[in-house]
């Protein structure tokens, strides 16, 4: 049997930002089905890699294919389409504040599809009663958790059905119980919608509960990809003191 050909390759993405180098040679596969997480220690540009794999940031060089495209040289109806097949959970949530939970996941299903009030009306029920906000439909955010809003923000993103999920922290500031529950929700939702998922987290070692893969940023590029265990195991000592979380070793905490 060959192996199935990745849903996204990044190849050689260097980015910098006046003089910065932030990413200097990135190359990655994301397997169709897989859940891969990004760790890094802050500021290591993962929310940039995330911008360039869904085209919101352009590499100075570099490609990203998806499903063999390359998303950075597609224009028009082309880039369109390779868009609708991302949905991505920004870092901080981003919901509309005047907008109820049900209008903010309706939006991009009004904005974006040609589908009824009724079919609209549909899909926002399914969608939050998957991450298990269902009668949440009139609230609006104000009057939400931290964990209710992040759910809210993960079923507006679940809406269109993505092919591919991107999610920048989706747990930062929740409580460890709360952490759990999010991350079994991406594990659930993504075995009923079927997606691919790319998960930048700090929650190490709690992340590689629901990983396939981990990938470490380190200095632009990916220091170690692999299994949660074999990354566990690692025998790189720049990944065992970020693991460990310690303050001695090659890792400075400035
Ligand atoms: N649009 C931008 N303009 C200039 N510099 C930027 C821009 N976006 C990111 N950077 C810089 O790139 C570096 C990496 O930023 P990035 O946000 O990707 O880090 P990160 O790994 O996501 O960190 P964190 O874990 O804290 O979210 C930072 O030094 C940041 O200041
Ligand atoms: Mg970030």
């Amino acid at each position: 049997m060959t192996p199935a050909a990745p849903l996204i390759r990044a190849q050689g993405l260097h980015k910098r930002f006046d003089g910065q180098v932030v990413l200097r040679g990135v190359d990655l596969d994301v397997m169709p089905g897989e859940v891969l997480a990004i760790v890094g220690r802050s500021g290591a540009g993962k929310s940039v890699l995330l911008k360039n794999l869904i085209g919101l940031s352009q590499p100075d060089s570099g490609a990203v294919l998806v499903a063999g495209e390359d998303l950075h040289r597609a224009r028009g109806r082309r880039l369109s389409r390779l868009r609708e097949r991302f949905g991505m959970l920004f870092q901080g949530g981003a919901l509309f504040d005047s907008l109820s939970v049900a209008d903010n996941v309706a939006f991009p299903l009004r904005e974006k599809t040609r589908q009824s009030h009724g079919q609209i009306a549909e899909v926002v029920t399914e969608v939050l009663k998957s991450v298990g906000l269902q009668g949440m439909d009139d609230k609006f955010p104000a009057e939400l958790s931290g964990g209710m809003r992040k759910r809210a923000a993960l079923a507006r993103a679940l809406a269109h059905r993505p092919e591919i999920m991107l999610f920048d922290e989706p747990t930062t500031g929740l409580d460890p119980i709360m952490v759990r529950a999010i991350h079994r929700l991406i594990a659930d939702t993504q075995q009923r919608f079927q997606y691919t998922a790319v998960v930048v987290s700090h929650e190490v070692p709690g992340i590689f509960e629901i990983a396939s893969r981990v990938a470490m940023l380190h200095e632009g590029a990916l220091l170690e990809v692999a299994t949660p265990d074999a990354f566990q195991a690692s025998a790189n000592p720049v990944v065992q003191q970020f693991i460990a979380g310690r303050l001695e070793g090659p890792l400075t905490p400035t």
